[in-house]
């Protein structure tokens, strides 16, 4: 199929971009590049040996993104595309709002107009809200506690509305846990611009000596060692998920799915940063600091629906994750060049 990868030129899009490819799928790429450096289409080029169409496009403009799909023979879109810094969405709501629904509407209405209708979404667990049991299933109810979060669960309602109103639609909604790794060549990686939000960058960044310490928000939680516990899942387990999601929906008879991308296993910070001095063999100076507002002490996937359903499981191991972070971030100090080399 010929898959418009929105978004894929950012971390996530450009692995999946590359598994796209070795499955023998075409890809174009949409990105406004606000999040990532052209640099990186160089690269996936170089790793898959393949031709890749890349357009520079806002895609809260309706009419460039109906161009695209004027110009090109598109068969399904996975949408990437949006803002996603959690503590940003708070300091700046309407730039969240207007950017990440608006996207999703003008990407939508393409599709509309062009008979498009397989559509995978990039949702995230966040849609969970605050729950007090830990261990998330598709079933449980979604809410928000930041603006980034909200735009998540404001477009799995726009979708789930879109589906009941029309049955020829192919949805998928792709919840993902916590993201992290590198595809083995190192050569692409999580590369955030300024200073990372997310821990396995912010550590990976110590170790390469870009950072002094970690900061270690809140070691008085209740879990096993008192700091925060996630469910992260390796980005190429991740992208692997969104191939099979693409397959299922579309030779799906049901308009709308909505699965769970994590592995299912829990880790604390500690346990992160332990592994990591092991996967680089240097040291991780950490403080702890108080607790990070809007945090939740723990949460990980039942990822059982999507392991059933799309013959998918997350198979990669948290020492594997730091392995493969820190050969890309070893071989990239500074993250992608801002000029292609
Ligand atoms: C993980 C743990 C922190 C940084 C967010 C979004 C989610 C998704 C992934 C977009 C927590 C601790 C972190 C640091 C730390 N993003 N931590 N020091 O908050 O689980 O999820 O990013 O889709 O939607 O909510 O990820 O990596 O920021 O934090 O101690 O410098 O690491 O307290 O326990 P989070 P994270």
């Amino acid at each position: 199929m010929r898959v418009l990868v929105t978004g894929g030129a950012g971390y996530i899009g450009s692995h999946t971009v590359l598994q796209l490819q070795a499955a023998g799928h075409e890809v174009v790429i949409a990105d406004d590049f606000s999040n990532s450096k052209p640099s990186i289409v160089k690269r996936l080029v170089a790793l898959s040996d393949e031709p890749v169409t890349v357009y520079t496009v806002d895609l809260t403009d309706e009419l460039a993104t109906e161009r695209v799909f004027a110009e090109e023979q598109i068969d399904a879109v996975i949408h990437f595309a949006g803002f996603k810094a959690v503590g940003e969405s708070v300091a700046e709501p309407l730039a969240y709002y207007r950017n990440n629904l608006d996207t999703a509407f003008s990407v939508l209405n393409a599709m509309n107009q062009h008979g498009v209708r397989t559509f995978v979404f990039s949702s995230s667990a966040t849609v969970y809200g605050e729950n007090a049991v830990r261990e998330r299933t598709e079933d449980m109810p979604t809410s928000a506690t930041n603006p980034y979060g909200w735009t998540k669960v404001m477009i799995e309602q726009v979708l789930r509305d879109l589906a009941a109103a029309d049955d020829s639609w192919r949805i998928a909604i792709l919840r993902y846990f916590n993201p992290v790794g590198a595809h083995a060549s190192g050569e692409i990686g999580e590369d955030p611009s300024g200073k990372p939000n997310n821990l396995m960058p912010f550590v990976a960044q110590v170790a390469v000596g870009r950072r002094e310490k970690l900061s270690v928000f809140g070691d008085d939680y209740d879990t096993p060692d008192g700091t925060g516990v996630r469910d992260y899942i390796h980005v190429e387990d991740l992208a692997a998920g969104h191939l099979a999601a693409l397959e299922k929906v579309t030779a799906s008879d049901d308009a709308l799915s909505v699965w769970n991308l994590g592995s299912g296993h829990a880790s604390s910070v500690l346990e992160v940063v332990a592994s990591f001095a092991r996967a680089s063999g240097r040291d991780v100076p950490y403080e702890v600091l108080p607790r990070r507002a809007g945090d939740l002490p723990a949460y990980w996937a039942d990822p059982s629906k999507a392991n059933a359903e799309l013959g998918w499981r997350a198979t990669r191991t948290i020492d594997d994750m730091c392995e493969d972070t820190w050969r890309w971030q070893s071989k990239n100090p500074n993250g992608f060049p801002d000029v292609d080399e």
